[in-house]
């Protein structure tokens, strides 16, 4: 970010928040009582979560804007780089008894122009079934239901994991205080979160949503958009379950990426 771009916008968010605070008169200890809530929410661990929960969906749309390609989606606040490079048929790491009905995530990777993008490494998280991730919450082992797999020849990947619930954010904090102050729920919807990478082609971060599920209209990150919202098919009949040597429903979700050039 150049200095002249910070300086235009900073004027302009000063400017704009002198407005704010004329029109709603706003006493010094309220403004007080505000930078201390941003403070406070750092300093409880919480990084921009205060910020994020409000503004960050609106930022990443406006790299969608224009955009001949995948929408790129929040990134969150519990990616972890590194995680392990897995071998096909890829399954990502869980533990013996891990909970969740068993899903099948699959789909194709393209350029913008639809030419198939072999090898692009899937960099994937997502939480287990009580809406945790390893890594960051306690209890869980390092990089469970994470980790890296690669497109195949023809640009095709497919992937078994477990079926995400909907999870809670923090809310015991200074963000969760003040959404309880406005009346809002916690939940953000069941997704999954991938990063692409391919030589030649921008990066792109992504998260999943699926049709009809909890809280897919009143995400409390406001960052569910329609071009990632996909189909859950259940899958259990006999011939189904025969199909992927399986004894327990099953469910599984298809999604096309296209990737822009670099
Ligand atoms: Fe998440």
């Amino acid at each position: 970010m150049s200095d002249e771009r910070i300086k235009t916008v900073v004027e302009d968010l000063e400017r704009t928040l002198l407005v704010f605070i004329r029109k709603h008169q706003i006493t010094h200890d309220e403004y007080r009582h505000a930078t201390d809530l941003l403070v406070s929410s750092i300093t409880a661990g919480e990084d921009s979560l205060l910020l994020d929960v409000f503004f960050a969906a609106e930022a990443t749309d406006i790299g969608n804007l224009g955009r001949k390609a995948s929408p790129q989606a929040i990134e969150g606040p519990f990616y972890v780089p590194g995680a392990p490079a897995l071998e096909p048929p890829y399954i990502v790491p869980q533990r013996p008894n891990e909970g969740g009905d068993p899903l099948y995530f699959s789909g194709c990777v393209t350029g913008a122009d639809g030419e198939a993008l072999a090898c692009t490494e899937m960099d994937f998280w997502q939480a287990d079934a009580d809406g945790l991730y390893s890594n960051i919450h306690p209890g869980i082992p390092d990089w469970n239901l994470r980790g890296r797999f690669r497109t195949d020849a023809q640009g095709r990947f497919e992937v078994k994991t477990i079926l995400p619930p909907p999870y809670e954010i923090p809310k015991n904090g200074p963000a969760g205080r003040l959404l309880s102050v406005l009346g809002r729920h916690f939940f953000r919807p069941a997704h999954l979160h991938v990063k692409l990478r391919h030589s030649g082609y921008k990066e792109l971060t992504s998260q999943i949503y699926f049709q009809g599920s909890d809280y897919i209209d009143s995400d409390v990150a406001n960052a569910v958009r329609d071009g990632l919202v996909v189909p859950l098919r259940r899958k259990d009949s006999a011939s189904e379950l025969a199909a992927r040597h399986l004894q327990r429903a099953y469910w599984e979700v298809r999604y096309d990426f296209a990737l822009m050039p670099d």
